[in-house]
C-alpha cells in the first residue's frame, strides 16, 4: 500500500529508517493529476532505487498566472490509486504551509539558461521550480530524482542548480511519453475540448516534419517559419516560441552543426501546450 505522508518531519524519519538499512531512495517530483508520463517516471524510479517517493505539490511559487494555478487539475484519490498500482512506497503531499511556512524568505535562482523560452514568457517560473525542487530534495533526502524530458528546459535548470549547489542527488532525465497520435502527455491535456484534442497532435507532427526538412538541408529559419504557418493554419494561436536551440546551454542554433533540440510553446483554445524533440 502506498503510504500518504504530509509532514516533512514524518517523511524524514521514514527515509532515515530506509537509509539505515542501506536503501537507495528515488523521488519523482510532480504536481499531481498523474498520467502515464508520470507513471513511467515512477517505474524508472522503481527500477533504479530501493524505495520510491512520489511528491504531489501544486507549487504556487512557479505559477505566474493566478487563474492557471486555480485551474490546475487536482485529484489526490486518483493519484494515490495509480501510485499504489505502481508499487510506489510513499506519496508525499505536503500542504502549502508545510513547504512555505510563515517567514519563508529564500529563493533559488538560476541565471542564463532560465532566461529564454519558458523564462521569457513565464517570469519567475524557474525560480519557483528551482526553489521547490531544492526543498523537495532536502525533505526527501533522495539519492536519485526522475524528471521527464517533456519539460526539457526545466530538466536543464534542475541539473544546473544541483551541480552548482553540490546537492547530493543524481538527476535522471526520462523520455517524453506520448499518446498514440503523438501528443505529449500533460496534466493540462484534460482541459482540451474534443475538437482541440483532435487538433493537438498536429503540433508534434509539424515539429517532426520541420526537423526532417532541416536534416534534408532546409535552412533552419525557413523550416521554423513554415512550421509556424502550418500550426496557425491548423488552429493553434499565440505561438510563444518555436525555436531550435543547442542541447548544451540552450543557445540559439542557426544550423545543425551541433546537437540541437526544437522547442515549442503555444496555445490551443485556453490551454498552453509545450513540446520538444531532438533534431
Ligand atoms: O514538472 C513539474 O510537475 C513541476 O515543475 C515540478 C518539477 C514538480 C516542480 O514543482
Amino acid at each position: 500500500m502506498t503510504e500518504v505522508i504530509r509532514s516533512a518531519d514524518e517523511l524524514r524519519e521514514k527515509v532515515a529508517g530506509w537509509k539505515r538499512s542501506g536503501m537507495l531512495v528515488g523521488v519523482v517530483p510532480t504536481m499531481g493529476a498523474l498520467h502515464d508520463g508520470h507513471l513511467s517516471l515512477a517505474r524508472a524510479a522503481r527500477e533504479q532505487s530501493d524505495r520510491v517517493i512520489v511528491t504531489v505539490f501544486v507549487n504556487p511559487m512557479q505559477f505566474n498566472n493566478a487563474s492557471d494555478l486555480e485551474k490546475y487539475p487536482r485529484d489526490e484519490a486518483h493519484d494515490l490509486a495509480l501510485l499504489d498500482s505502481e508499487g510506489v512506497d510513499v506519496l508525499f503531499a505536503p500542504g502549502v504551509d508545510e513547504v512555505y511556512p510563515d517567514g519563508f524568505a529564500t529563493t533559488v535562482s538560476v541565471s542564463g539558461i532560465t532566461e529564454p523560452l519558458e523564462g521569457a514568457f513565464r517570469p519567475g517560473h524557474f525560480d519557483g521550480v528551482a526553489t521547490v525542487c531544492s526543498k523537495l530534495f532536502g525533505m526527501t533526502q533522495a539519492g536519485r530524482a526522475f524528471f521527464g524530458e517533456k519539460d526539457w528546459q526545466q530538466l536543464q535548470v534542475v541539473q544546473r542548480f544541483v551541480r552548482d549547489l553540490n546537492i547530493p542527488v543524481r538527476i535522471i532525465g526520462c523520455p517524453t511519453i506520448r499518446e498514440e497520435d503523438g501528443l505529449a502527455m500533460s496534466s493540462r491535456n484534460v482541459r482540451l475540448s474534443a475538437t482541440e484534442r483532435a487538433t493537438a497532435p498536429v503540433l508534434h507532427a509539424v515539429m517532426q516534419a520541420a526537423a526532417s526538412d532541416m536534416r534534408a538541408g532546409k535552412p533552419v529559419q525557413t523550416a521554423l517559419m513554415d512550421a509556424q504557418a502550418e500550426l496557425l493554419e491548423a488552429g493553434f494561436r499565440d505561438i510563444e516560441y518555436l525555436e531550435l536551440r543547442t542541447v548544451e546551454g540552450l543557445r540559439p542554433a542557426p544550423d545543425l552543426s551541433q546537437p540541437a533540440r526544437m522547442l515549442a510553446a503555444l496555445w490551443l483554445g485556453d490551454v498552453r501546450l509545450i513540446d520538444n524533440i531532438a533534431v
